[in-house]
């Protein structure tokens, strides 16, 4: 049985699809992350599981009932948002005690597990404090305690942490990781930062307009993009797409990239099985699964230009120009390269992926 399931759901407003036909399942336990641009449907999504939007179609499962009938204060769901939704006028302890006074809960149940919670969350010196009173990181905490207290089925978290600065938003997040697992609450986490999402995720739904593109293990996303959507919009930097064909010339298979005829031997025999010849492709290559010369072409390499050098520290990320294009890799060697000089740079033919031009899909 899954935690949280849904089987087709649709939900439109107007003429507007947020959410298209989407199906996924989530375990128990398990942080689930729902992960795409702004206005993809994952505040929709979320608003579904927790009774606030009534899907046109589709069924929704929390602890495998079907939830249709079920009003949002019957689904006991621990919900934090963007902007915590802190009441301002109360100190943290009554913010935190909130759902458990307006379920008449004994006061002396209440003041134990506000207690406990506010010293799991380390905010128990915060206690008496107003929302005005604190930073933001801690009001995020106290957020989380408020949905903690009421020991919800699944905890539901949009954006929580995009009011925080950077340094904060990794604190947080860890933070919020490590008690999620301690709790082992189902948790389905929105983020429009694929970073946060690889970083907290056992799993990530990815989704484009409304549809599910993929999910996986942030493992699997990233080395195995289903199509160009996913392999575009995870890793920093984001896979190379680059739009070319495959020819057979007499024994020799390759890849016709600009004035480039690269050889690809390493996947010949899967390219000649799955690929027509002539066919136009989508090649994708991550910045790392490609190798800089920096004094000479070797055989096999494509020649560029450095159009802009980014050191991060242990990494160095080199936009190079070929033709019209940008090709984007990432190099460890600290190389002493700069605007304007020419590079030479080889792809690792192990590593690609190939995706169909008319849909995007994955082929190899
Ligand atoms: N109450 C509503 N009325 C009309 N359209 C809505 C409503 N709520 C959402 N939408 C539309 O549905 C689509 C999905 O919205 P949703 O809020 O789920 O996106 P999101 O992925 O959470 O985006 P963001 O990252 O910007 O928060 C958008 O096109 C949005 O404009
Ligand atoms: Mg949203």
């Amino acid at each position: 049985m899954h935690d949280v399931a849904f089987e087709k759901v649709t939900k439109k407003f107007g003429k507007v699809v947020a959410v298209n036909n989407i199906s996924f399942q989530v375990n128990k336990g398990e942080l689930f992350t729902l992960l795409g641009p702004s206005g993809c449907g994952k505040t929709t999504t979320l608003r579904l599981i927790a009774g606030l939007e009534i899907p046109q179609s589709g069924n929704i499962y929390i602890k495998g009932k079907n939830v249709e009938k079920l009003f949002p204060k019957d689904r006991n769901i621990g919900m934090v948002f963007q902007n915590y939704a802190l009441f301002p006028h109360m100190n943290v302890f009554d913010n935190i005690a909130y759902p458990l006074k307006i379920r008449k809960q004994p006061q002396k149940e209440i003041i134990h597990k506000v207690t406990e919670i506010a010293k799991n969350l380390q905010t128990e010196e915060l206690l008496s404090r107003k929302p005005n009173q604190i930073s933001g990181g801690q009001q995020q905490r106290v957020a989380l305690g408020r949905a903690m207290v009421q020991e919800p089925n699944v905890f539901l978290f949009d954006e929580p942490l995009s009011n925080l600065d950077a340094k904060l938003r990794t604190e947080a997040r860890s933070f919020l990781k490590h008690i999620q697992k301690e709790m082992k609450t189902t948790a389905i986490y929105v983020t429009h930062d694929q970073k946060e999402a690889m970083a907290i995720s056992d799993r990530i739904a990815i989704l484009d307009k409304g549809v599910i593109m993929q999910v996986g293990t942030p493992k699997e996303v990233y080395k195995n993009p289903e199509n160009v959507f996913v392999a575009g919009f995870i890793g920093d930097p984001p896979t190379n797409l680059l739009n070319c064909s495959i020819k057979y010339n007499q024994n020799k298979t390759v890849l016709d990239f600009l004035q480039f005829k690269l050889d690809i031997s390493p996947i010949r025999d899967l390219v000649r099985e799955k690929v027509n010849n002539e066919e136009a492709i989508i090649f994708g290559i991550r910045p790392e699964d490609i190798t800089v010369e920096y004094k000479n072409a070797s055989p096999n390499s494509i020649k560029g230009e450095v159009f802009v050098v980014e050191r991060l520290g242990p990494e160095t990320i080199i936009h190079v120009k070929i033709g019209n294009l940008i090709i984007i890799v990432r190099d460890f060697s600290e190389p002493d390269i700069t605007m304007g000089d020419t590079i030479w740079l080889k792809i690792d033919f192990n590593s690609v992926h190939i995706y169909k031009k008319e849909d995007g899909k994955i082929i190899i």
